[in-house]
């Protein structure tokens, strides 16, 4: 018998104006891209913007639908659209930001569990880690060098060949 650990440590910057320039211009432009969110029914406005391998930058927003469950968040779009765009070019960063009509965006959220699992498989079939840049309007933000991170013990496409 005996006890496994996960560990993973991630950078806090106190506000956008630490990151380097490059970086702060994509969260800056994820922060603009919440207003494409099609979001009627949560009233959260999600923007993530990538930076590609071959310095194409791509946006996505989330798009809801009155049927709830249709929903799709910000980064799954993002996604998919990088792969319909640029099959196979590898996403160096991608930087999340959100909007509120309830609260303060004043600190990152992160990718919830069905985007951390997409998320983990795109790293896994460009064979690239995918950075995450995440801040709200204001306040703090993390990095995280590779986004599979979040989602330890990952079920992967491995167990299905
Ligand atoms: N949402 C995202 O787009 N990304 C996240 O990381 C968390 C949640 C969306 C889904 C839904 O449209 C709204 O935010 C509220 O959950």
């Amino acid at each position: 018998m005996k006890e496994n650990k996960f560990e993973f440590s991630y950078t806090v910057y106190d506000n956008i104006g630490e990151l380097p320039e490059d970086e702060q211009w994509l969260l800056q432009e994820a922060r603009e891209v919440t207003q494409q969110a099609y979001a009627p029914y949560s009233h959260f406005q999600v923007g993530a913007v990538a930076r590609l391998a071959n310095g194409q930058i791509v946006a996505g927003s989330n798009q809801e639908n009155a049927s709830f469950p249709v929903g799709l968040c910000a980064e799954r779009v993002l996604l998919a659209s990088v792969s319909s765009l640029f099959p196979k070019v590898p996403i160096e960063q991608i930087a999340i930001s959100y909007n509120s009509e309830f609260q303060k965006s004043d600190h990152p959220i992160s990718p919830c569990g069905i985007c951390r699992q997409s998320l983990q498989e795109f790293e896994s079939r460009v064979n690239h880690p995918v950075e995450l840049l995440l801040g709200g309007m204001e306040g703090p933000v993390f990095k995280i060098s590779r986004a599979s991170q979040l989602l330890p013990l990952a079920f992967t496409s491995e167990e299905l060949h």
